[in-house]
């Protein structure tokens, strides 16, 4: 049968597109220097955490009137800071990540609740009222003494966190 030459530039065409795909769909999955991105979650080095400007030291910021932002290590087997100490009527942000195996962070009786994974910063927000402690509770297994792991939260008078913190230009 005769084919026109016509049609034989498209076959080709054609042929040439479908091999371009799958060259372009292979470098991708393997070629040197591209990673797959996973999420759009924050990644950080949980061998060097003491390089992290967040997590090097861990501690509570004011980052606005009634803003805190708590930057928060979970580890084998405890939480650090600890307690974690916020003033009365305040929005609590934390960020927690592991330097060692997958834990959890859980504030007792309110729905912060999350899965804390070494390289990973998990992000909550808690609002606070009452001065009260609240329990922090590791609920991943991470290791023999995971049922010990666990932590404070301090909401302390506003008075007495200006004292401890300085706050104000008293
Ligand atoms: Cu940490 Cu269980």
């Amino acid at each position: 049968m005769h084919i026109h030459s016509y049609e034989k530039i498209w076959l080709a065409l054609s042929v040439v597109l479908i091999l371009l795909l799958i060259g372009s769909v292979t470098y991708g999955a393997v070629g040197p220097g591209i990673a797959m991105v996973a999420d759009s979650q924050e990644t950080l080095n949980p061998e060097a955490l003491e390089e992290d400007e967040r997590f090097a030291d861990p501690r509570v910021e004011q980052v606005d009137d009634n803003a805190y932002e708590a930057y928060v290590v979970a580890y084998q087997f405890n939480f650090d800071p600890d307690p974690i100490v916020v003033p009365e009527n305040s929005e609590v942000t934390f960020f927690i990540t592991s330097p060692d195996v997958i834990h959890g962070f859980q504030v007792v009786e309110t729905n912060a609740n999350t899965m804390v994974v070494p390289g990973e910063v998990a992000e909550i927000t808690v609002e606070v009222n009452e001065p009260r402690e609240y329990g922090i509770v590791c609920n991943e297994y991470c290791g023999a003494a995971h049922h010990g792991m666990e932590g404070t939260l301090e909401v302390v008078p506003e008075d007495e966190y200006e004292e401890e913190h300085g706050g104000g230009s008293a």
